[in-house]
């Protein structure tokens, strides 16, 4: 039994939801702020992690960017006060429309990642009479040593532009009126919980920046995406990622050339452990190998144990009788639909109420209507 939650508060509100830890949330905020201040280096928080405006509101008065994907989170960030200053675009597949809106609000800069996107910004920044900021966004060939669904930087992966192409991507770019070329961006993946690949990505930073360079090309701005991986198994113990050994990696693996500004797009390391999602045990069933808990959230509600396999603690809050085996499943009508297989939880009953843990990054966000499912709602602990 976790005494972290208000239990007697969740008995009114209907189930599943979100809950998230504002308190937790803070004292991530504070240490990301501490650790990458001492190395004047800028944080963008990744809002694809989660895009709740509240938590959104939080991160803004830290003083952080925001790194977005599409046109709906540069609106949805614009709409909570985010300055345009610090907002950075990538994604593969920018529409145009969704260009048009980062350059009529000049945001800070696009993250190119092919030529035929980078003709595009051109084109849609000439009729506008302006020049567009822009990264290009380098595919490293650099292993995180995480899921494949979630690795990006290989050379099998459909982001960046790969290094046999640069030398294309600067020769088109250097006769182009309507674009300016600030930076170098990277992002090899995520849930990296090896701090080695970040080294790996270093030095291959390095070297490309040299090639850069030998082309009379000054990058400003080196841009190394995000992927620190949270404790999925220990989420009390490690509530905080290890900001200060990430930091560290990059102050010491990078050749940082004179007032160039280095950025990070961080996003499951500053939202993952603040939140939860919170559902109750409809039923108990016999099953022939182990007993199932069935319970009123599913897979529509989070979806990352269907989708990645993805280990997330799940605890019974509500009892603290001696622990049985369980498999944690939902209601959707797929078996994909379990959020664990065989766990150990106090012995479960019907109205239980159960913590599934880790899940503020890519939880609520990535909600479906999946047999016309509702939406969970978010509750906040300064708020109950
Ligand atoms: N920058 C870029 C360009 C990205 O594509 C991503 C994540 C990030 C930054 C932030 O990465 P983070 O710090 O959160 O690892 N839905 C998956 C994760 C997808 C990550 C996509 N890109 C999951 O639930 O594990």
């Amino acid at each position: 039994m976790s005494s972290t939650f208000p239990l007697k508060k969740f008995e009114a509100l209907k189930t599943p939801f979100y809950y998230y830890d504002m308190e937790l949330l803070e004292r991530t905020l504070k240490k990301i702020k501490e650790e990458s201040d001492r190395y004047n280096f800028h944080v963008h928080y990744a809002i694809k992690a989660n895009f709740n405006s509240r938590l959104l509101e939080l991160i803004k008065n830290y003083g952080f960017g925001i790194d977005c994907v599409s046109g709906y989170e540069i609106k949805r960030a614009l709409e909570v006060g985010f300055d345009p200053a610090g907002i950075v675009f990538a994604g593969v597949g920018k529409s145009d429309w969704e260009i048009e809106l980062g350059l009529d609000n000049d945001i800070a800069c696009f993250n190119v990642e092919s030529i035929p996107e980078l003709e595009v910004i051109n084109d849609l920044a000439k009729r506008r009479g302006k020049v567009a900021t822009v990264a290009v966004r380098i595919n490293p060939n650099v292993d995180a040593n995480t899921h494949s669904y979630i690795t990006t930087g290989l050379d099998e992966n459909k982001f960046g532009v790969n290094r046999i192409d640069l030398e294309d991507f600067t020769d088109k770019i250097s006769k182009m009126q309507n674009v300016s070329l600030e930076g170098l961006h990277f992002h090899i993946g995520s849930q990296i919980t090896d701090l080695s690949s970040f080294k790996d990505l270093c030095v291959k930073v390095n070297e490309i920046q040299e090639w850069f360079i030998s082309q009379k090309i000054y990058p400003k701005v080196i841009n190394v995406g995000g992927g620190l991986g949270i404790d999925y198994e220990n989420p009390d113990y490690n509530s905080i990622p290890q900001f200060e050994d990430y930091f560290k990696v990059f102050k010491k693996g990078l050749n940082i050339k004179g007032d160039q500004q280095v950025h990070f797009e961080l996003g499951r390391s500053v939202v993952g452990q603040c939140g939860s999602l919170i559902t109750r045990v409809l039923y108990v069933k016999k099953g022939v190998k182990t007993d199932f808990a069935i319970v009123d959230g599913g897979m529509t509600d989070l979806i990352r144990p269907a989708l990645y396999q993805a280990y997330h603690k799940i605890e019974n809050i509500s009892s603290s009788s001696p622990e049985k085996k369980y498999d944690i499943v939902g209601p959707i009508c797929e078996s994909s639909d379990s959020f664990g297989k065989a766990q150990s939880l106090p012995e479960t009953a019907r109205g239980d109420f159960i913590a599934v843990r880790s899940a503020g990054a890519y939880g609520e966000v990535m909600v479906s209507p999946y047999n016309l499912r509702e939406f969970p709602k978010a509750y906040y602990s300064d708020q109950l």
